[in-house]
């Protein structure tokens, strides 16, 4: 005999946990048998869609699903004294199926994602059913990060400002104070787009190997005071492994106005590596060369892994060498050569650049260790961040 909902006599609190009991027992004993007949391979998918929908319609139809008998059954024929009994337990009734119901609508979905060639040609152009809701993904862990370097700018009061990615010499090399034949070029293993040789060296296109030519984009295009930072892609002609990759990610920063010092850049960054590490992580300025900065420096944040201390379980702490800082970026005050290019008065103003890499960022604060994990695209990694 199928479930048909009783009328109740007895409205005690007793009374009504076992009409509830009993509900709830029917309903699983009928979802079962739903679902046990839905594997059926005579049925076609329209068929095993109708089969739960009519158990859905069945339990919970608006009109006169079993829930809304139940509603009218036992709380409106409930006398006075038995009304907040009977309203505990035809809420409770309505909990438990809102819960179970998606549950049979997600089988009924699975059997609906079946491949095409499990089934027949004509319930493959069926267009009535509903689509596959597909899983939302996770944001990725390199944009993750990149944002959250962003947010911790944004609230010093730096804006965002992007350049492309496919650049010319001039603006990734020569206005950054990189002269024509300098070595310091020769660091930045950059790729050449090729049949470019016609054109004036200045001219020639180029993937940009750092952020740093939106610096020079910014200050032609706005009068200080300058606070930007500037995400994105760079690429360089190294070989993949686990601590390198051809494209990655670089935030530059970038804040020029009047008496700026050396002081500014090192609260800023101070502050910034703060923020992302955690309020303990110290931070460490050693002298180091860019062609645009002038003096340069690498900052280093104590071993986040160690502590500083630079032994880890009794041995040397393999993240830092055993030295107990971590080097993280490249910093400068903006040398006055590159205000020439972009007709800023060295006189009057003064300004620091900082650049740093995403992923050595996203590596450190995950414990990532092989950078091509943020881009073969493997599920398994991704949906950790999610
Ligand atoms: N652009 C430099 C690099 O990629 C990093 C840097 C940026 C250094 C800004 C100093 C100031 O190597």
């Amino acid at each position: 005999m199928p479930y048909t909902v009783p009328k109740l006599t007895d409205f005690s609190e007793s009374a009504l946990e076992l009409a509830v009991t009993e509900l709830q027992r029917a309903f699983t004993e009928e979802a079962n048998a739903v679902l046990e007949q839905s594997k059926s391979p005579r049925l076609s998918l329209v068929q095993k869609g109708n089969l739960f929908e009519e158990f859905r319609n069945r339990w919970q139809a608006r009109k006169s699903g079993i829930a809304t008998q139940v509603n009218d059954l036992w709380l409106r024929e409930a006398p006075r004294e038995g009304k907040r009994a009977a309203g505990q337990a035809v809420n409770k009734v309505r909990w438990w199926l809102e819960g179970q119901v998606p549950e049979i609508e997600r089988n009924a979905m699975v059997l609906r994602s079946q491949t095409p060639a499990q089934r027949t040609r004509e319930e493959r152009l069926d267009i009535t059913l509903p689509g596959i809701r597909r899983v939302i993904g996770a944001e990725h862990p390199v944009i993750k990060t990149m944002n959250e370097i962003v947010a911790v700018f944004r609230n010093l009061g730096y804006s965002v400002e992007e350049g492309p990615e496919v650049e010319t010499d001039y603006y990734n090399f020569e206005a950054l104070n990189f002269p024509p034949n300098h070595p310091a070029r020769d660091t930045q293993d950059t790729l050449f787009i090729v049949g470019q040789e016609a054109k004036p060296l200045r001219d020639r296109l180029l993937l940009r190997t750092h952020t740093s030519p939106v610096q020079i984009r910014t200050m032609e295009k706005m009068k200080p005071p300058v606070r930007v930072v500037c995400p994105g892609k760079v690429h360089r002609n190294d070989a993949p492994d686990a601590t390198h990759s051809p494209i990655f990610h670089q935030i530059e920063g970038l804040a020029v106005d009047t008496n700026i010092t050396f002081c500014d850049l090192k609260g800023t960054l101070d502050h910034a590596m703060k923020a992302l590490f955690g309020s303990s992580v110290k931070t460490r300025f050693y002298p180091s060369f860019f062609p645009f900065t002038e003096p340069s420096a690498d900052v280093q944040i104590s071993c986040i892994f160690c502590g500083g201390k630079g032994t880890r379980d009794g041995g040397p702490c393999r993240n830092c060498k055993a030295s107990g800082w971590i080097e993280l970026l490249g910093c400068g005050m903006v040398d006055p050569n590159v205000y020439g290019f972009v007709d800023y008065d060295p006189a009057k103003v003064s300004g620091f650049a900082f650049g740093m890499g995403v992923e050595r960022i996203a590596i450190l604060k995950y414990g990532v260790d092989d950078i091509q994990l943020f881009f073969n695209g493997d599920v398994r990694f991704l949906e950790q961040f999610g």
